[in-house]
């Protein structure tokens, strides 16, 4: 298997690489191990050159970065640059600070491991600047959290206030950082930067009351008063713009330079001071001190007459007094007198001039030093995390950045360089510990076959320095307290005397010809590894001792300044013991960021200076060989190229990359050499890429590893994806578990109620089926207990079945049975009942209607039960009249007049009193009267009061006779009649003439009169049909057929 190349957008990324590499004659290679001839130191400069000239400043000796101070702005560090360099390795890109940044950063978040980046060389190569580079990078660069860019804009301006402060114009460099710094930058676990601390080393005090030719003090005291407005600059008894008024200012002759634009540095100052966190006050208080030394650098003395010293310049005195906020007389004292406490007394001595002028200026170095210790403190707390729940050590990690001073070699050097060059032995020291002397070590303790590259160890440096009784600090300390005449030449003298054999050590005295020459009568001589460097001793011992008088110390306690108060401790003057010195303090705090460095996984970056006229293009190869020397880069070459680029223990290496290969992943149970064996094996290794020690596995080219990553990173997301596929799928049946665990729960309750609402409904039944029973065994006892419900049932269910079988019309007479005991009851509804029907129904008839029923009732009333035909005829409806009037003649309706309306016609059949003649006639019913009529003729009129009966017989025969007064002589007999509507007729005749009670209905014989005195008789019998004759004994005789 060979890994995938990384793709996104990073086309241009290997655009650049490419173009680099095909112009390798030109701009030489871009990683000194690719060198043909890598012992050559000539062709090692040839190819720093050859970059340098086409402005390629960076070069790798495998990790290690070899930067080439450029003294011009280069355009690759714009933030596009930054974009490129986002998670791109090394080997894929030409060398550049950001891609070593982004080295360390990734790993710190795959690994989990502080790191540091190393930062050396000598002044002026470049050490800063690379440290802001790499700072901008990671504030561009990683992600941030909520609150995180008030913490990136703090990171970034905590420099250019810890610069004015710190920073100076020397000879080498214009912005000079006069004090070691390193910086720890916190991510926290998603690499989002989230604080901050910094440790700063021993600021170069000195030159605050004096500086060398051609330089100048610390950058803060121009730009107040370049910059600093003219209100501020009053209050503080300040001149604008005139530096040479100032003593402090002028020692170097060279209060202002070119490049450095102290009124814009004043602006950016301010600016920094206010985001970092500072109030009006503090910075009001700060820049209070900052005058302050001003005008003790401008406090002068006389001695009068009488030996005695007296301060001159009263104003700066006063000045004085109200920056710092003490009393002026006592100031004064104290700077012209001196407290000695002999015996538990204390006595007052004055100073000579010379004493007065020392202590004023210890006074002002004094100030202005713990001034810029509590400015990093108030740094520090604007820096710091302050989620301390969430702050651990297990999800945050720092990198560290150290910038400190380079190796310095001047004219003149005193107590600082001394101090300088001992500090950057030490990170020699380190370098060798970590890359060189470790390498060669752990090739031989993991048997790996390798070739020994020589070295020079400075370890014999440092031990010359710090070891205990027997090195130069241990001496120098030991001057210092020793209470007789002890001074700077006693010191030299004992340094002689001790170390005289030493072979970096070497004096005036001790030295022969042409060495003699070059070292002064007051100078002593160390070899350092990066060469050699006299150190002049005048001053080394009060530098050292860096004692500032008691009686000053107590005016400072007292002061209103509140800076100033929090630097000088009452607790310190109580303190009858010694303070360490200053370079015992130095060597304490350098051992403790060794501790520090040690603990973290380095990088590094070596700076280089091309030249010391701060030139572009200038290219001094005799200064940048003495650094490639001092700076061990060839050795550092040589041991790269032998050894391997990187190397892992086996476990870490197995653990990391064992998803790669499927025998390894997800367990290997096997040996773990054998293991990592397999995995390499897998990963298509080739033999001379990788060596298998003991313990750990080691990687010659950083190309190998990478590849090795990249594939790790495109098997991260199958690995993710598998993950998540489980998690999901164990969360889900976790819900799925749980949802039916409730789901059991939910029915259990569910049938619990279910079957005690079944169980209530049956003990219900029971009950109530017991109770039917016993009601219904009790049901004829008079009502009880027992029996109530049965008979409530049954008259409810009675009830009920009335309600739903109610009669629906009057003619309806179906009821439901009831039950014995509600048979009254049952008698009484059903009454009511047809009471509201028969109601219901007389509401709603019609007035003809209600004739026609009149006429039935009345019919009713006559025939029901008496003539054998009237049953037939109740179906029949009444009609109003059986003749139209266009039936009837009209002669007949204009005889009978307006006064006797024809109500009813019919026609009728008259038969003849003697001989029975059946005739056919018409029978008009009118108001008054009866009237038979045959065409136009009235054939006889019957007025209604004359009218005696009307006679029926009883079977189903038309024929009825009306009975007429014989005593009328206007009338001629009875009325004989047969008619088809017989019931129908004599019913309207009855009502008319008003005869209901007259009507006889008889059995078998109706006898009528013929005339006075005379008698007719009509038969009735039944037969087969009808049949009307005249018998032989005169009767007529009605046959009619039976109705069954
Ligand atoms: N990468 C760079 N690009 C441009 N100029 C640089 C660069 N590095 C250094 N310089 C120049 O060199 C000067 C000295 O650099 P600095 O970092 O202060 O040196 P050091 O800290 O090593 O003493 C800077 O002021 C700047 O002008
Ligand atoms: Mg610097």
């Amino acid at each position: 298997m060979r890994y995938r190349r990384r793709e996104a957008g990073e086309g241009a990324v290997r655009l650049v690489m490419e173009s680099t590499l095909s112009a390798r004659d030109r701009v030489g290679v871009q990683d000194f191990l690719l060198l043909e001839n890598y012992n050559s130191e000539a062709a090692f400069i040839e190819n720093l050159r050859r970059r340098y000239r086409e402005g390629l400043i960076y070069t790798y000796i495998g990790s290690v970065l070899v930067s080439v101070n450029p003294y011009r702005e280069l355009e690759i560090y714009s933030k596009q640059n930054m974009e490129r360099h986002r998670g791109v390795h090394f080997y894929e890109i030409s060398p550049h600070i950001f891609a070593l940044a982004d080295n360390s950063y990734r790993a710190l978040r795959t690994e989990r491991r502080d790191q540091c980046i190393l930062i050396s060389g000598e002044s002026g190569a470049g050490k800063t600047e690379a440290s802001k580079k790499i700072l901008q990078y990671y504030t561009h660069i990683c992600p941030t959290r909520n609150n995180t860019h008030t913490i990136r804009e703090r990171l970034l301006q905590s420099n250019p206030i810890l610069e004015a402060f710190g920073n100076a114009k020397t000879l080498r460099n214009d912005n000079s950082s006069r004090f070691g710094k390193y910086m720890d930058i916190q991510f926290d676990y998603k690499g989002a930067p989230i604080g901050g601390h910094i440790l700063n080393y021993l600021l170069e005090k000195s030159r605050v009351a004096h500086q060398n030719h051609g330089e100048r003090n610390f950058h803060i005291f121009y730009q107040l008063l370049e910059g600093g407005e003219d209100s501020l600059l009053k209050r503080l008894g300040l001149e604008k713009t005139n530096p040479q008024h100032y003593h402090y200012l002028v020692k170097g002759n060279c209060p202002r330079v070119s490049a450095i634009s102290d009124k814009n540095g004043w602006k950016v100052v301010r600016n920094a001071l206010t985001i970092i966190g500072f109030n009006e006050d503090e910075i009001q208080e700060l820049m209070e001190i900052v005058a302050s030394v001003l005008h003790l650098g401008n406090t002068q003395f006389v001695e009068d007459e009488e030996g005695e010293t007296q301060v001159t310049t009263e104003p700066q005195l006063r000045y004085l007094s109200q920056l710092l906020g003490v009393d002026g007389s006592i100031l004064k004292e104290a700077l012209t007198h001196k407290k000695i406490v002999a015996k538990g007394e204390e006595m007052i001595s004055p100073f000579s001039l010379e004493q007065a002028l020392s202590a004023r200026d210890s006074l002002a170095k004094a100030t202005y030093g713990c001034t810029f210790t509590w400015l990093v403190q108030k740094i520090n707390q604007s820096l710091a995390f302050k989620d301390e729940v969430y702050y651990s050590s297990k999800c945050s990690s720092v990198i560290g950045l150290l910038d400190i001073y380079g190796f310095e070699v001047f004219q003149h050097n005193s107590f600082e360089q001394f101090c300088i060059n001992y500090c950057n032995e030490k990170l020699q020291q380190l370098f060798i510990e970590l890359t060189l002397k470790s390498d060669q070590e752990e090739y031989e303790a993991e048997g790996i076959v390798w070739e020994r590259v020589e070295y020079f160890n400075n370890k014999i440096i440092c031990d010359l320095v710090e070891e205990k009784h027997k090195g130069i600090i241990a001496i120098l300390d030991e001057e210092c307290l020793r209470p007789e005449d002890a001074s700077d030449i006693s010191f030299l003298e004992k340094l002689e005397d001790t170390l005289g054999t030493h072979a970096h050590f070497v004096t005036h005295k001790m030295a022969n010809g042409k060495i003699r020459k070059a070292i002064g009568q007051e100078e002593f001589r160390l070899v350092h590894y990066a060469g050699e460097v006299n150190y002049n001793v005048s001053g080394f011992l009060e530098k050292n001792n860096d004692l500032l008088y008691r009686h000053l110390k107590e005016v400072m306690c007292r002061s209103e300044n509140r800076i100033i108060s929090q630097c000088f401790h009452v607790d310190e003057l109580m303190d009858r013991r010694r303070p360490e010195t200053a370079a015992t303090q130095f060597k304490i705090s350098l051992a403790k960021l060794m501790e520090i460095l040690m603990s973290k996984e380095p990088a590094y970056i070596r700076c280089i200076k091309p030249n010391d006229a701060k030139q572009p293009g200038r290219f001094d190869e005799v200064l940048i060989r003495r650094q490639v020397k001092y700076l061990g880069l060839m050795e550092n070459l040589r041991v790269r190229r032998a050894g391997f680029a990187y190397r892992r223990n086996y476990k870490v290496f197995l653990e990391r990359y064992k998803s790669l290969c499927p025998d390894t992943w997800p367990n290997w149970h096997g040996k773990l050499s054998e293991g990592v064996a397999t995995l390499v094996k897998h990963l298509n290794y080739k033999p001379e890429e990788y060596k298998l020690g003991r313990s750990k596995i080691f990687i010659h080219f950083p190309r190998t590893l990478f590849l090795t990553e990249d594939a790790l990173e495109a098997r991260k997301q199958t690995i993710a994806i598998t993950l998540q596929t489980s998690w999901r799928g164990y969360s889900e049946r976790a819900k799925y578990h749980r949802i039916r665990q409730a789901v059991i729960v939910i029915q259990s309750w569910w049938r619990g109620v279910k079957g005690r609402r079944k169980a209530q409904c049956r003990r219900q039944a029971a009950n109530t089926i017991r109770k039917f029973i016993k009601g219904f065994i009790l049901r004829n006892e008079p009502r009880c207990l027992d029996n109530e419900y049965f008979l409530d049932h049954v008259r409810f269910s009675f009830l009920m079945k009335v309600k739903r079988n109610l009669p629906k019309s009057v003619l309806d007479k179906s009821w439901p049975r009831p039950p014995p005991s509600l048979t009254e009851a049952s008698e009484h509804l059903h009454r009511i009942c047809m009471h509201n029907l028969v109601n219901d129904y007389i509401t709603k008839i019609q007035p003809e209607w209600k004739k026609q029923l009149e006429q039935k009732v009345l019919a009713s009333a006559i025939f029901s039960g008496q003539k054998d035909c009237y049953p037939q005829s109740v179906p029949k409806l009444f009609v109003a009249t059986r003749l139209e009037t266009d039936e009837i003649n009209l002669k007949i309706l204009q005889t009978l007049g307006k006064d006797n309306k024809v109500k009813y016609g019919v026609d009728v059949i008259k038969y003849d009193r003697h001989g029975f003649r059946a005739r056919v006639r018409q029978l008009l019913l009118t108001t008054s009267a009866a009237v038979l009529v045959q065409e136009a003729k009235i054939k006889q009129c019957i007025d209604y009061s004359a009218l005696l009966g009307i006679s029926v017989s009883s079977l189903s025969d038309g024929f009825f006779v009306l009975h007429i007064p014989t005593a009328d002589s206007k009338q001629k007999g009875d009325l004989v009649l047969q008619c088809d509507h017989v019931i129908e007729t004599v019913t309207k005749l009855a009502i008319m003439a008003d005869k209901i009670h007259n009507i006889n209905i008889s059995q078998d014989r109706i006898r009528f009169a013929i005339a006075r005195g005379k008698e007719g008789v009509i038969d009735f019998t039944c037969g087969s049909d009808l049949r009307v004759i005249k018998t032989k004994n005169g009767h007529l005789s009605v046959t009619t057929p039976r109705i069954s």
